[in-house]
Formats: C-alpha cells, sequence, structure tokens
C-alpha cells in the first residue's frame, strides 16, 4: 500500500507528538511525586520539629514552676504550672494530630504516658503541700526525676526521628529529581532524533522526485524530449510523473511534428529556389538579352537573397538529416592544418573588408585525424564566419591548433560582444541566439553551431565556448587521434 505525503506527515507528526506527551506526563508525574515529599517535609516533619521545640519549652516551664511552687507555696506559681501544662497537652494533642507514623505515634503516646506520671505525682506532692502533710520528698523527687527523664528522652527521639525523616524524603527527593533529569535528558535527545529522522526521510521522500522532476525540467528547456519519470512511493507524486511524462510526449510530438514540418517545407522550397538561382545567374549573365544598370542590381538582391534561402533550407534539412541520425559521413585519415588553410583562404577577402587583424598559430606537424573533410571544413567556416560576424571593424581573430592528450585541439578567438555564462551551453541547440544589446541579433538562423556539434559528436569529439562579456568568445573543437 502506498502512503501519501498527508498520511506520512501525519504519521511523523503523531510519532513526535507522542513522544512529547510521553515525557511531559513522565514529568509530571515525577514533579507530583516531589511536591507530595516536600509537602510531607514542610506539613509534617517540620511541624513536628516546631511542636517538639514547643513541648519541651512547656515541659521545662512547668517543671521550673512546680520546683517554685514547692519553695515558695505561692499559688500563682500553682495556676502557672497548671497553665504550663495544659499548653504542653494542647502540643500534644496537635502533633497527635499530624498525618504521623506508627513509630512517632507510639513515642508520642509515651510520652503522654510518663507526662500524666509525672503529672500525678506533682498533684500528689501539692496536695501533700496544701495539707501541710509530712511525706517522703526524695521519693517524689527521685521518681519525678525518673518520669519527666523519660518524657525527655522520648522527645529526643522525636527530634532524632524526625530529622531522620526529613534526611531521608530528601535523599528520595534527590534520587527522583536525578532519575527524573537523566529519563528528560534520554527523551528530550530521543525525541529530537526521532523529529530528525523523520523529517529526513519525510523530507527527502517530498523532494527527492521534486529535485528529480527539476532536473528533467531542465533537460526538458534544453529540447530534449525523450524523457520519463520513474514512479516513486508518493501516490501524488506519481500523478504529477504520469501528467509530466503525457507532457514529454506530446512535447516530443510536437517538435517532431515541426522538425517534419520544416523537413518537408524545405525540401519543397529547395527545386524552386534552384530554379530562381539558377534563372538569375542566367539573366545576370544576359543569356534572356541585355539588361539595364539597375536591373543588374535587382537581379544581384534577388540573388543574394535567394543564396541566403537555399543556405536556410539546406541548413534546415541537414540538421533534419542529422537529428535522425541519417546524415551520411565520409570519414578518412586527414589533416587539419590544410582545411584550416584553405578556409582561412576563403575568408580573407571579408577580413580584409573589416579590417579584422588575423594572428594564426599552428604547426604543420600534427598527428592525422579520422574525419569527413567536408564536414570538418563545414566546421571552421561556421566558426571563423561566427568569428568574422561577431567581431568588430578592426578585432582580432585568433586562430590556434595544439595536440593535447591523444586530441588535437583548435581554438577560434575573437573580440566580438563575448557571451553570457548561462548560455555556453544553450548556445549549440538550434535557433538559439544571443540577444547582444544594441545589436540586430537576426543576423544569421541560428542553426549553425547546433550542426558543427552534430558534426563533431559524429567524430566522436566536442566543442565548447569560453567567452568574456564585453571581452570576446573563444569557440574550441577537439577532434580524437
Ligand atoms: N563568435 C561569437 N561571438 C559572439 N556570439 C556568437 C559567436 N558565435 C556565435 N554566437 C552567438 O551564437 C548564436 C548562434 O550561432 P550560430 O552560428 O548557431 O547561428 P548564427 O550565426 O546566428 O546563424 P547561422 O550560423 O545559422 O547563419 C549567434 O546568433 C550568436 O548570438
Ligand atoms: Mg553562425
Amino acid at each position: 500500500m502506498k502512503i501519501t505525503i498527508f498520511s506520512r506527515l501525519a504519521i511523523g507528526y503523531i510519532i513526535i507528538l507522542s513522544m512529547v506527551v510521553f515525557s511531559s506526563i513522565y514529568e509530571l508525574y515525577q514533579l507530583s511525586k516531589v511536591n507530595e515529599v516536600t509537602r510531607s517535609v514542610l506539613e509534617i516533619d517540620n511541624r513536628i520539629l516546631d511542636l517538639q521545640k514547643k513541648l519541651t519549652d512547656s515541659l521545662l516551664s512547668l517543671m521550673r514552676y512546680e520546683k517554685k511552687y514547692i519553695v515558695l507555696e505561692d499559688d500563682s506559681l500553682h495556676e502557672r504550672f497548671l497553665l504550663a501544662t495544659a499548653d504542653f497537652k494542647k502540643d500534644l494533642q496537635r502533633t497527635f494530630s499530624l498525618k504521623i507514623s506508627p513509630e512517632v505515634q507510639q513515642i508520642l503516646k509515651r510520652v503522654e504516658r510518663f507526662h500524666a506520671m509525672y503529672h500525678s505525682l506533682v498533684v500528689e506532692e501539692f496536695q501533700n503541700i496544701k495539707n501541710k502533710k509530712s511525706y517522703d520528698t526524695k521519693r517524689y523527687d527521685l521518681e519525678k526525676e525518673d518520669t519527666i527523664n523519660k518524657v525527655f528522652d522520648d522527645l529526643k527521639k522525636l527530634e532524632e526521628f524526625s530529622r531522620r525523616d526529613t534526611y531521608n524524603k530528601i535523599k528520595q527527593l534527590d534520587i527522583a529529581v536525578t532519575d527524573s533529569y537523566s529519563v528528560a535528558l534520554v527523551i528530550i535527545a530521543a525525541t529530537l532524533l526521532a523529529g530528525a529522522v523523520i523529517s529526513v526521510i519525510i523530507t527527502g521522500n517530498i523532494t527527492r522526485p521534486l529535485s528529480v522532476m527539476k532536473r528533467k525540467t531542465h533537460e526538458i528547456a534544453k529540447g530534449h524530449f525523450d524523457i520519463s519519470l520513474q514512479h516513486s512511493s508518493l501516490p501524488e507524486m506519481n500523478e504529477l510523473a504520469d501528467a509530466f511524462n503525457v507532457m514529454c510526449m506530446r512535447l516530443k510530438q510536437v517538435d517532431k511534428m515541426k522538425s517534419d514540418f520544416l523537413s518537408v517545407m524545405s525540401h519543397e522550397l529547395r527545386t524552386p529556389l534552384a530554379s530562381i538561382q539558377e534563372g538569375t545567374n542566367m539573366m545576370l549573365e544576359g543569356i534572356g538579352g541585355k539588361i539595364t544598370e539597375r536591373q543588374e542590381k535587382l537581379l544581384t538582391i534577388i540573388a543574394e537573397e535567394d543564396k541566403r534561402l537555399i543556405n536556410l533550407v539546406n541548413s534546415i534539412l541537414d540538421l533534419s538529416k542529422m537529428e535522425a541520425g541519417m546524415m551520411k559521413y565520409n570519414f578518412e585519415q586527414g589533416d587539419l592544418i590544410p582545411l584550416l588553410r584553405r578556409t582561412l583562404i576563403e575568408i580573407t577577402p571579408i577580413v580584409k573588408a573589416k579590417h579584422i587583424k588575423f594572428k594564426g598559430n599552428f604547426s604543420d606537424e600534427l598527428p592525422l585525424v579520422e574525419m569527413d573533410r567536408e564536414m570538418i571544413t563545414r566546421v571552421l567556416r561556421n566558426l571563423l564566419g561566427n568569428a568574422i560576424k561577431f567581431t568588430p571593424n578592426g578585432g582580432i581573430i585568433d586562430v590556434t591548433v595544439r595536440r593535447q592528450d591523444g586530441w588535437i585541439e583548435a581554438s577560434i578567438s575573437d573580440t566580438g560582444p563575448g557571451i553570457p555564462e548561462e548560455d555556453f551551453e544553450t548556445i549549440f541547440d538550434k535557433y538559439k541566439q544571443v540577444e547582444f544589446p544594441g545589436s540586430d541579433k537576426k543576423k544569421g538562423t541560428g542553426l549553425g553551431l547546433s550542426i558543427v556539434k552534430h558534426i563533431l559528436t559524429a567524430h566522436g569529439g566536442k566543442v565548447w565556448v569560453t567567452s568574456t562579456l564585453g571581452a570576446g568568445s573563444t569557440f574550441t573543437f577537439a577532434l580524437p587521434f
């Protein structure tokens, strides 16, 4: 089953979201535990310590009043003793009312019991004093001391117990916090990692077919319609790929229709154009009778335009043949230099007319190459023709031929307007012409370089251009030897 982009994104987000929710729930649980322990320390252990201190203070006060009363027999001291005893009992009850452990409860019960024993001894002794009755003071003192010491011991135990309990709870808190810190770190790292992995996978899934499509679109822009996009795992992308493939097929059909049309038209035009050329030449030669000067001028223009049309038709037909792989080549071992020299002689009149300075740098000792002389001459004519056409009057054309690792490289440099870098490749496409500001780009048909490229490819060679805008261009072609 193929999963849609929407489902992939939804699943990815659900996974990341669940991890975040899980980690939040865990952290909340740990926080509630921390909260619970903190509250228990504050509300129970701290309170027990406070009350234990109060109990000790009350006990010391009531002992003090008891001792003073026995010496002074002052009723107000008796009353203060009773008040201190009431405070003690009240605080004891408060301690009982806290959420205390059974152990603390045991201690408190002992405190209550020993205090009660002490209290009844004091009450008895006070009674004896009030009734002026003689009694064994020493026995009372000993018994009181014994019971009160037990109360103090237990209060001490209560304090120790609370402190120990507080310490244990804080330790527990520390462990819980450390644990939750580690778990939180692991969860955060896992969430981030999962988020990154999921994002990379999902984004990759989406962008991969898109970048393939982008690449293929560039190919189409260059005029290559033989493209079909493979299906990916994304249904939406597959729909797009299908539409894209249909579009390529249609473009290919339209391109073929256009080429076929041009080829048929050119074929049909060739014969009448040749007849016109022949007729015009005959008339110019005076075969049809004497012509006036004005008629001669007109006939010359017709002859030139006709020649241009014949060249165009031939170029279109040749290019169609080359594209269809039907061009016939007559390969044989040959030397490039004589071809170059012959072409240079051909162009000398135009070079002179434009006052172009010509520089040549080629040795005569170059290896022979397998080539069709006619076709390579055509390449040279085209490249030199362009150099002359685009170089302004008084410019320089430099031709260099050298041998380079199994290749013979010929470069034709000019001081023309140059070619923008983005056109370095497309310039070899048919009908492609660069627009130069302020100049008429329609100086040709835009087929020359395309034919050059086809010829060199058929020779196993290559052609490229380097250029600096405003300074000139260098067209280089290479043939293997
Ligand atoms: N030496 C050069 N300097 C500057 N631009 C050039 C040069 N050679 C070619 N170009 C650019 O490349 C375009 C294509 O060249 P190409 O030879 O294919 O066509 P063309 O010269 O316009 O016509 P054709 O050669 O078919 O008569 C030219 O129109 C021009 O814009
Ligand atoms: Mg040209």
